[in-house]
């Protein structure tokens, strides 16, 4: 049943793949935009995109790199935008490139590849750009039959299992293999959940216990896997008027998720607009937030959160009085970087784009009270990781990637460290010439205290139109970079990754 309505959802997609002639006019402006745009600024090169895989070893390391550091990070992100002339009009369509950056014997080696999902063979096979994305469409009358076949696996990766799955938001985890990134195909947890989302952002407990949903149709699937990686429980929720929900967030005893304001117009997606241009977002109407016992999925609790929006979540930890607490990104209600600024950026224009207005919350549920509050920091901030070892616990150190004093509109330059108990912010502001991606803490191996060990990362030099890799002491970040590393290419500006310890 809930499977069947999940396929009656995405009819509304299989008529979008009809197209008027302004879609394809408007691709061609993305492409020569981007190529020609007098208003493109450098750092825009973190944005064109590559086209074959990547490799190289025996990098070194300018700097010392810590003795303790050695494994795998591993990264996703949309990483091809172009084909036969025609280019993306927006960044989250992009087909998932997985990176792999190894740190061995004091140096470093990447491969990056792209995920062999059905769109990315199809559209090879093709030559050219046959399904529509999330946020672009193209001249294309191929009917689309799963969400599947439109999946391009570039949100996110995670070790779990055993095994390196990729994600995306709407549809299957792809499985690759964890050295060589071969994609060994889709992941189906249970027969009657084959092609089911399963979102990009799962949590792993410290035991190894992933859990994850997936969004669609006012319908929410939860996910509990083991750490072994088998399937525990999966359940689907009706969720009324839930038209997206890109992460969520997990305590001890809670799944946590903030669902701003929108809605899908059926009725423009079908058509030939992307879904990016039918959503809605009534104005002045509260986030939702929904808290779910892991025990039984059918208790469940509402509160409300100020108008506003929603990508991303920290962590999630509960007190001994039951309040339950946990820290996200929250952003102005309309979502503008989703459904403006990332477009803006992808046809090379940044004479529009404002700085954003990301803030890093922090939330608390008084279950007995019925009641919420949060506060705000001040910093314009994304991507919260906490260490690993403290998910669903209590927190004191929340990282993130930011924007300190840039001018740049959507551009990171920054990794901060919030120490929640004393209040104090550690950061440190790259050089002008750097675009960052999402940073990630490691621990130190043996350690025990939260924080002690490293935070990982990747810029975008536009001085060299190179990316470079670094390793901050986590709990010293103002003191800059330990050590980095210089990659012979550059690699797009991705979403999001997990450490894997050797
Ligand atoms: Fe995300």
């Amino acid at each position: 049943m809930e499977r069947r309505q999940f396929l009656l959802g995405l009819g509304a997609t299989a008529v979008a793949a009809t197209l008027p002639a302004w879609a394809r006019e408007s691709a061609d402006e993305y492409f020569t935009g981007f190529r020609r745009g007098v208003k493109q600024h450098p750092w825009l090169g973190a944005y064109a995109g590559v086209t074959e895989d990547l490799e190289a070893s025996a990098i070194r390391f300018q700097g010392r790199l810590p003795a303790g550091l050695a494994g795998t990070l591993y990264r996703n992100g949309p990483a091809l935008f172009e084909r036969a002339g025609v280019r993306y009009q927006h960044w989250f369509d992009g087909d998932g490139m997985v990176q792999a950056y190894t740190f061995a014997d004091g140096k470093l080696s990447h491969r990056g590849r792209f995920v062999r999902t059905k769109k990315f063979l199809a559209e090879s096979d093709k030559g050219g750009f046959i399904y529509p994305g999330f946020g672009s469409t193209v001249k294309s009358k191929v009917p689309i039959t799963s969400a599947d076949a439109i999946n391009p696996a570039n949100t996110n990766v995670i070790a779990h299992g055993g095994r390196l799955l990729a994600m995306w938001e709407g549809g299957s985890a792809h499985e690759l293999d964890l050295k060589t990134l071969d994609t060994r195909g889709l992941v189906s947890w249970r027969d009657d959940f084959k092609g089911m989302p399963f979102s990009a952002h799962p949590k792993v407990e410290p035991d190894g216990t992933m859990w994850n949903f997936g969004a669609f149709d006012n319908h929410l699937a939860l996910y509990k896997i083991n750490r072994a990686g088998k399937l525990e429980k999966a359940e689907v929720l009706k969720v009324p008027n839930l038209a997206m929900n890109h992460d969520f967030v997990v305590s001890a005893r809670h799944l946590i998720f903030v669902l701003p304001a929108m809605r899908i117009n059926r009725a423009k997606l079908r058509e030939g607009h992307s879904f990016i241009d039918s959503f809605e977002f009534p104005k002045g109407e509260a986030m939702r937030v929904l808290t779910v016992e892991k025990d039984d999925f059918t208790k469940q609790r509402w509160y409300e959160l100020p108008p506003g929006f929603v990508f991303h979540f920290g962590n999630a930890w509960e007190e001994k009085s039951g309040q339950i607490r946990f820290d996200c990104v929250l952003s102005d209600p309309g979502a503008d970087v989703m459904t403006q600024t990332m477009r803006q950026m992808m046809r090379g224009d940044v004479s529009r784009l404002n700085p954003g207005a990301s803030r890093s919350a922090q939330v608390v549920i008084d279950p007995a009270a019925g009641t919420l509050r949060h506060t705000l920091a001040d910093e314009e901030v994304e991507f919260p990781r906490v260490d690993p070892r403290v998910v669903t616990e209590r927190n004191r150190q929340l990282f993130h990637t930011g924007a300190l004093g840039n001018d740049r509109g959507f551009s990171l330059n920054a990794v901060l460290r919030y120490d929640l108990e004393s209040g104090k912010t550690d950061s440190y502001r790259f050089p002008r010439e750097y675009s960052l991606e999402e940073h990630i803490p490691v621990p130190r191996p043996g350690s025990t205290k939260e924080g002690d060990g490293w935070l990982v990362g990747c810029a975008y030099n536009e001085k060299t139109g190179k990316t470079e890799v670094n390793v901050f002491d986590a709990l010293r970040l103002a003191a800059g970079p330990v050590a980095t590393a210089r990659l012979p290419y550059a690699i797009p500006i991705g979403f999001h990754g997990h450490f894997l310890a050797a």
